[in-house]
Formats: C-alpha cells, structure tokens, sequence
C-alpha cells in the first residue's frame, strides 16, 4: 500500500451508512473513492457528488449513486486530496483543475477530510504554483491585473496545444507565489478581483488531513 493509498483508505473509514458525501478529484482522492466503492459493494449505503467528471465516471464504475446539489442541502462529510497542506490546515488546491467544484463541495460539507502523502505537509504554502480559475472573457486583461498587482510570474494553463478549460467552461492562470505569508489576505484578496471566479487557497475549511506515508502508516491531524 503506498502513503496516498494508505491515506484514501483510511479517511474512507468515517463514511457511514446514511450520508451524503463529496467526492474529490486526483490521484489520492482515487483510493477514497475506490475504498468507498468496495464499501458499497459490501452494502454501505450512501449517496455522493463528485467534484468533477472524472471522479463522476470512478464513482459511477464502483457503483456509487450520484445526486444533484437540487436533491440535498447540505453533505455529512467531503474528502478530497491536497497539493500542499501547512500546520493550520490550511491547503493549496487545484493542481487537477477542479478547485471550484472542490471548494464548492468542501465548504458545503460539516466535515472536510484532506488527504495527503507525508510529500504534501509544508511549513509555509505557495511552492506549488497556486491556481486561480478565471472566466474566459478578457481572460487577458484579468492576467495583467494579477501580474500588476502581485509581480510575480503566472502562467495560463495549457492542455493539448491550447488553453486548458475547467470543468466549468473558465481558464486557469498558475501563480508562482514561492512562499504566501499569510493564506487568508491572500484568498480575499484574489477573491475580490473581477474576471477570478476562484482560487486554489482553502482557509479555515478542512478539519481533519490525513497524512499517509510510503510504510503504510497513516497520522490524523484534527
Ligand atoms: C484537483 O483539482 C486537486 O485539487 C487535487 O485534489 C490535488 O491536486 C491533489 O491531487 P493528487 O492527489 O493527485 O496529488
């Protein structure tokens, strides 16, 4: 068992009969979803939504029954993976480039699982490059307004020889921020931008990470 596999197991253990639950997006969320997938099929009874449509497809390969967001308020618990977590539990998010549905789902949940290899844990965010999704229209100006403001490089996502597209139809601009003092300025900050639908940043959100490790092992942090 290697540590994403170990940590996607392990936060698969606080699903229960009954609940509503979020599904996350990337490779350690994959192990969630699988486990929670074996669960089913031994007769656990749950319903989810998953934060993209690759996470849809797993979950509907393993059985899983999907609901809209029209069918519930509210979900019992969400788990999904992390690019870097520091000690606050603070995250960066969106490496797979579905950080809005993630955090649409996250803090929409009474219980935020990440789940994280031991590679993931920093003492300070912002080595992995941040994204930022923003809406397609003018998507330029919307980049020089953050190159302006924060002087630093971003980069607009590419797939396949263009720009790459979320799940929701918008663009992702990466920001090489290196090292972000303070998460919670930021995330408002970015947040306030007009043509930024959303960010990476996930503040004051997750209660619980997992952490798993190469041996097997897995640590809960709360
Ligand atoms: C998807 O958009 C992301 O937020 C992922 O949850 C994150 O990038 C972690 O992915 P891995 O588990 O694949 O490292």
């Amino acid at each position: 068992m290697n540590a994403k596999q170990a940590a996607g197991y392990r936060a698969a253990e606080w699903v229960e009969d009954g609940m509503i639950v979020g599904l996350g997006t990337g490779s350690t969320a994959y192990y969630a979803i699988e486990k929670i997938g074996l669960r089913v099929a031994e007769g656990l009874k749950i319903k989810a939504i998953a934060t993209s449509k690759a996470s849809e497809e797993l979950a509907a390969k393993y059985d899983i029954p999907l609901i809209k967001s029209s069918e519930v308020k509210r979900l019992d618990i969400a788990i999904d993976g992390a690019d870097e977590v520091d000690p606050d539990m603070a995250l960066i998010k969106g490496g797979g480039g579905a950080l809005l549905r993630e955090k649409l789902v996250a803090i929409n949940s009474d219980r935020f699982i990440v789940i994280a290899d031991i590679g993931k844990m920093v003492a300070r965010l912002g080595q992995f490059k941040l994204p930022i999704e923003i809406v397609p229209f003018c998507y330029e100006w919307t980049l020089e307004q953050l190159r302006n403001r924060y002087d630093i490089d971003f980069a607009m996502r590419m797939r396949d020889g263009g720009l790459y597209v979320t799940d929701n139809g918008n663009y992702i601009a990466d920001a090489a921020f290196g090292s972000i003092e303070f998460p919670a300025q930021l995330s408002h900050e970015l947040k306030m931008m007009t043509g930024v639908v959303d960010h990476g940043l996930f503040v004051d959100i997750a209660q619980t990470v997992v952490v798993g490790y190469d041996d097997g092992r897995t640590e809960v942090i709360e």
